[in-house]
């Protein structure tokens, strides 16, 4: 469904010269999978789901989606950012249908088809509110309803849980599983939480820093639907800590020179923290 091949991805720097963010990115997603990219600050992650979405250009590679180049955004294609980008001045329906609208569905069938996806999140008694009167996981779900009723085959979802407190994270991880598994849709998803990674993921993809290159890829071969206590889930999570360990050291090191040093145990073992988020 997404085949990234040997991407390059430079900007210009105002004072000289260009720096490489992206070297070298090879990676296909399969249609209905679920796919997360993790790694430190800066690393490149929304990058690539930029470039993907057809926001960013790239200078060297190719992205394909469905077999055709990218060349710009796409209806097969929608985001959903960290902050729900929702217009304040309509309610939830009217937000969700707004896509609907620009694509000249009749208003009767576009209320339909929105009040349908604001089911699927559990809004509907919410759906004559105004943004501003939604909680923070609440404006997430209308955000998600409103990907949804666009019916992208691909969902690119940039953090969007991490704005949100850890028990409404909870619940919308349950929530986005079911709807993946509802749908099939095809997602990549960014996050610098280790267990929201492995615990929504078929495949955990984690990248390094400066340039932005894939480190290693992790399959997570758990039973869905997931379940927190599954040794499977703790066994990846295990490991993904100890390479994103590596590579936040070298981070570190780069940043504050040699004598700076840390340890595995220097992070927090409960993964549920971001790990790499402050760096
Ligand atoms: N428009 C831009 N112009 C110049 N440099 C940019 C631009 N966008 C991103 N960068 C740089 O490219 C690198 C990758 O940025 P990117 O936002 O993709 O990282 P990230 O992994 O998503 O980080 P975070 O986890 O903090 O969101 C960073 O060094 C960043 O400063
Ligand atoms: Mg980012």
């Amino acid at each position: 469904m997404i085949q990234i091949k040997h991407v390059r991805k430079t900007f210009k720097q105002r004072s000289s010269g260009s720096f490489t963010a992206i070297d070298d990115v090879s990676l296909t997603i399969r249609k209905g999978e679920f796919v997360s990219l993790l790694g430190p600050s800066g690393c490149g992650k929304s990058t690539v789901l930029n470039m993907v979405a057809g926001l960013e250009g790239y200078d060297e590679g190719t992205i394909e989606v469905n077999g055709t180049k990218v060349t710009g955004p796409g209806s097969d294609r929608v985001v959903v950012f960290q902050e729900h980008a929702l217009f304040p001045w309509l309610t939830v329906l009217d937000n969700v249908a707004f896509g609907l609208k620009q694509k000249g569905i009749p208003k009767k069938e576009r209320y339909e088809k929105a009040m349908e996806q604001i089911k699927t999140v559990h809004l509907s008694k919410f759906a004559d509110r105004y943004p501003h009167e939604l909680s923070g996981g609440m404006k997430q779900r209308a955000a998600i309803a409103r990907a949804l009723a666009m019916d992208p085959e691909i969902l690119l979802m940039d953090e969007p849980f991490a704005a949100l407190d850890e028990q409404t994270r909870l619940i919308l991880h349950k929530e986005l599983e079911e709807i993946w598994m509802k749908t099939g849709k095809t997602i990549l998803f960014i996050t610098h939480n280790i267990r929201e990674a492995v615990i929504l993921s078929d495949r955990v993809v984690v990248m390094s820093t400066r340039p932005g290159t894939i480190k290693k890829e992790f399959a997570v071969q758990a039973a869905r639907p997931r379940d927190n206590a599954d040794s499977v889930i703790h066994h990846v999570e295990s490991a993904i800590m100890d390479v994103l360990a590596e590579e936040l050291e070298k981070v570190v090191k780069e940043e504050m020179g040699d004598e700076y040093s840390l340890k595995k145990n220097d992070f927090s073992r409960d993964s549920a923290d971001s790990v790499g988020g402050g760096i």
